[in-house]
């Protein structure tokens, strides 16, 4: 089929003056305000931020900037492209180019506290490269240079310049701040250049963001991803948005994946979408930790001073095929991630434990659904979990979550445990809810937005501090949890 067919038959065209002008207004902002040309299109991003270290992740790219002019489809009709396509057509595309990097962090005071030398980065990794950064000093502000140029004494291309502020140590009582979302679904972008969410958190200044699952949508945003460099293409596309580099270059974060940004709706190890083929949930797993700064464990916990801890879990790589008959075997997460979440959940003598679920565990969720803990296809391990941590905490633990598209805080009738859902990151994404239910629910909320978490200290103890947010950052809703003496 020639191409001119190809993209007739998917619905592909080239955008309008609109389309082009939007885009490309958005995505030329961060590049002013870097002044000189880079070749870093997919920005920075800075996670598993501790007391004393941090990842820091480049990319480069032969461009300054995402592609505006390239080829659009709007609407969803799940459509593929023919594998050997080419991408760099696209709108949004962002391709790679073979060189270095290298990355440089000083502390406030101006002290360089690391400089990595140069790396290379190809296309075995898709020209990322990952710096691992050790040895800070607990609670300080550091910002960092990344590097980039074509090769070993060629000149350096413009750098990107970031920031993030290490933890305060465990011993420590001190404020913290923080915001969760999930759900940004590319083809429910609100505004150009990015969702609005991400302008609010970057005025909100949080100490880091959580992207807590559904980052891309491999499988129902056009494109479908049916190779890994579309796969890759969806994360260029996604994150060389204007809203979204310049979010990421102040705010470190932590990213946890879910089903659409591993690989299908609902998925689990061995499930095969054919409209997909030939990529598999496999490939999906390994371009996550490739894509983002998250370390080489799938669930992790990081402590924020005396005050907070919070857990992050992996919701896909072990879990039981949803269709398998429930039953005490049957897990979302795994017995040896379970027994990790339990045992350092005892051990923690944070004042509060935040469990970062991509999935509910309290709910509620449709009647239809069978991917999560709220859903009758999981009940054994959500009922089994809900009552250890009712009967383990001590009115100190929430679990916080994503995936589900409205906003809600609801208490577990049997139990008491708390959950708050974040929402999507959009309002027009928002959908799907069972509606409000007064058993479980003390908010419901259906449209986009995110939760604005801090932990203010308060005499030797403090106080936990929980909202809902809109797209725009206005508070619709908050849970104000004075600790227990
Ligand atoms: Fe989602």
């Amino acid at each position: 089929m020639s191409k001119i067919a190809v993209l007739r038959k998917s619905g592909f065209r080239p955008p309008n003056r609109r389309e082009v002008l939007g885009l490309a207004l958005g995505a030329l902002v961060p590049v002013r305000a870097q002044q000189v040309e880079t070749h870093q299109a997919t920005g920075v991003r800075t996670g598993e931020v501790s007391s004393t270290s941090a990842v820091i992740w480049g990319r480069r790219t032969r461009d300054s900037l995402r592609r505006a002019d390239g080829l659009v489809r709007k609407g969803q009709r799940g459509t593929t492209l023919p594998v050997e396509f080419d991408i760099s057509s696209l709108q949004g595309s962002c391709p790679g180019e073979e060189g270095q990097l290298r990355v440089i962090v000083r502390q406030s005071d101006g002290k360089k506290v690391h400089d990595s030398g140069w790396g290379s980065a190809g296309a075995a990794s898709d020209f990322t490269r990952q710096f691992t950064i050790t040895k800070l000093r607990p609670d300080t502000a550091h910002t960092y240079t990344m590097e980039t140029r074509a090769g070993a004494g060629m000149k350096v291309d413009g750098v990107l310049t970031g920031q993030f502020r290490t933890a305060p140590a465990a011993s420590v009582l001190a404020p913290v701040t923080l915001a969760m979302m999930s759900c940004q679904k590319y083809s429910q972008t609100d505004s150009p250049g990015g969702f609005l969410i991400y302008d609010a958190i970057r005025k909100m200044q949080p100490h880091a963001y959580l992207s807590v699952g559904d980052n891309v949508y491999y499988d129902s945003d056009d494109p479908v991803v049916n190779s890994v460099e579309m796969a890759r293409y969806h994360w260029h596309r996604m994150f060389s948005q204007a809203k979204l580099v310049e979010c990421l270059r102040a705010v470190p974060g932590y990213w946890v994946k879910d089903d659409h940004d591993c690989y299908s709706d609902d998925c689990w190890p061995g499930m095969v979408n054919e409209t997909m083929n030939p990529f598999t949930f496999e490939q999906g797993l390994k371009i996550f930790p490739e894509q983002v700064p998250m370390g080489p464990r799938p669930y992790r916990s990081f402590r924020w001073g005396r005050a907070l801890e919070i857990w992050l879990l992996e919701g896909r790589d072990y879990r039981t095929a949803n269709p398998t008959q429930d039953g005490p075997s049957k897990s979302i997460w795994g017995p040896r991630q379970k027994r990790w979440l339990q045992q350092s959940l005892t051990a923690s003598d944070a004042h509060w434990k935040l469990i970062i679920s991509p999935t509910p565990v309290v709910g509620p969720d449709r009647a239809n659904k069978k991917d999560n803990h709220s859903n009758r296809t999981f009940a054994t391990e959500g009922t089994q979990f809900r009552k250890w941590l009712a009967g383990s905490s001590r009115g100190d633990t929430f679990v916080l979550c994503g995936d589900r598209h409205w906003q809600y805080h609801s208490i577990d009738p049997e139990t008491k445990v708390e959950e708050f859902g974040c929402g999507a990151a959009s309002d027009s994404h928002a959908s799907g809810s069972p509606g409000e239910t007064p058993r479980y629910h003390r908010f419901h909320r259906m449209l986009g937005g995110f939760l604005a978490i801090q932990v203010l200290p308060e005499g030797q103890s403090s106080r936990l501090l929980i909202e809902h947010r809109n797209v725009a950052g206005e508070k619709v809703y908050e849970r104000s949890y004075p600790r227990e003496a």
